[in-house]
């Protein structure tokens, strides 16, 4: 399988040296809007294939390339949507970054573009490959910790990207191609890589950024299968409480309530400076008798009501690697674990958060129809945005 990398930042990389781990798969090309961005990555991939891999600055031109069947997509949210769906109607299959997009009806146009060009999309939600996440989730499909009613999801966020100043944009970055699709802004230096995740022209914060990890694992807990349990309604609130003095805009709190029908329970998010109980990310499933199972990255553990310790078991058997099962599955066309359909429905109950906090109201979700219900919500980015010109999300009935 020959393979392309759109986006070498920290996740585009680390996702191409998993699969550069498999003799199977062949890194032949590597796009990036910031020069300085691929060296270190052409030396090793250089040394490990014995031939320098082809260098981009645009992906489209990566994506005319007919030898290379797959792309990884491994740029900032706000990209996704148009990277992804170019590779696809390129004839490629993809592994794509999380959150999968930056709002609500790119993630119906990126659903809707993987079924209509029958590729095989994984999302990089590697949680849903990792045992303690995998057996968590059977231990509560199996109903051993009794009918859950209420899911916890939270992740701790103290970032600060500091205060940067007006400038242009350096000679190695095309930073009108950065900006892409978003709205354009002027250069500042810590507002592009790594920081752009809080700012939500570009990002959503950390509800969708860490949201898509933890939420996942409720949805995929209360859920039969990949074809997740979407809420009804979301109500939220919150903002930039906390860090005042710095450019980031996304909120630093934010504690969101989400409500399920048939199973009946609710869901509890939140954004917050710190949590009672350690870590600072998880998942909990609190039952009817007040037994409780929380997991987080590194363990899982039942309690009692009283806080005592419970024995567990664990399920069999042990995952496959997360990019070893997109690659099985680009080859033997089935649906990955993370498969993109699924993951979707994830994401928009994140962005659903962001549209009731931006709102100021509930926001109402028709699982059926798969849509906002209603006003409320669709004024925000969560919903969409307008792209800059040219570019245009493409749309499939
Ligand atoms: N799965 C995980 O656990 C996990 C962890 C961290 C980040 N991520 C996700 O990975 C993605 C990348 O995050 P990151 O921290 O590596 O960001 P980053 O800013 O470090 O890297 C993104 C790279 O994409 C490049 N880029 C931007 N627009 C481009 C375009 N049109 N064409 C080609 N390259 C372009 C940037 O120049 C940059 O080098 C995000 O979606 C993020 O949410 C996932």
């Amino acid at each position: 399988m020959v393979l392309g990398l759109i986006g070498c930042g920290a996740m585009g990389a680390a996702n191409m040296r998993s699969m550069m781990g498999f003799d199977d798969v062949q890194v032949a090309a590597l796009c990036d809007v910031d020069d300085d961005r691929v060296p270190n990555d052409f030396k090793e991939v250089e040394a490990k294939y014995g031939r320098a891999p082809a260098v981009y600055k645009d992906y489209r031109r990566m994506l005319d390339r007919e030898d290379i069947d797959a792309v990884i997509v491994g740029t900032p949210d706000h990209w996704h949507a148009l990277n992804l769906i170019h590779a696809l109607a390129a004839g490629k299959d993809a592994y794509c970054e999380k959150p999968i997009n930056h709002d609500i009806v790119e993630a119906h146009s990126m659903a809707a573009a993987a079924n209509h060009h029958r590729a095989v999309v994984q999302v990089g939600t590697w949680q849903r490959s990792t045992r303690e996440f995998t057996d968590a989730i059977a231990y509560v499909r199996a109903g051993k910790p009794g009918r859950v009613t209420q899911c916890r999801a939270w992740i701790t966020d103290g970032a600060r990207i500091g205060r940067g100043k007006v400038e242009p944009p350096p000679g190695n970055l095309d930073y009108d191609l950065w900006v892409g699709p978003a709205a354009m802004a002027p250069y500042q230096a810590n507002q592009v890589h790594f920081n752009w995740r809080w700012k939500m022209n570009t990002g959503g914060g950390m509800s969708t950024a860490w949201g898509v990890h933890m939420i996942d694992i409720a949805l995929l807990g209360m859920s039969a299968g990949q074809d997740l349990e979407m809420p009804i309604e979301v109500t939220a609130c919150g903002g930039r409480y906390a860090i005042l003095d710095d450019d980031r805009d996304a909120p630093d709190v934010t504690e969101a309530l989400l409500r399920f029908r048939d199973p009946d329970f609710i869901l509890h998010w939140s954004v917050l400076r710190d949590h009672p109980g350690k870590p600072g990310h998880g998942t909990a499933f609190v039952a009817a008798d007040g037994r409780t199972l929380r997991v987080w990255r590194g363990g899982w553990t039942v309690l009692d009501p009283d806080g005592k310790e419970l024995p567990k078991e664990e399920a069999d058997p042990v995952p496959t690697d997360h990019w070893r099962d997109r690659v099985d599955c680009i080859k033997s066309r089935e649906a990955p674990r993370a498969d993109l359909a699924s993951v979707a429905r994830t994401t928009i109950a994140c962005h659903l958060v962001n549209a009731a906090l931006y709102a100021g109201e509930a926001v109402r979700w028709d699982p059926t129809k798969n849509e906002i219900v209603g006003r409320a919500g669709k004024e925000t980015l969560a919903w969409s945005r307008r792209y800059r010109k040219p570019w245009k999300l493409p749309v499939y009935d």
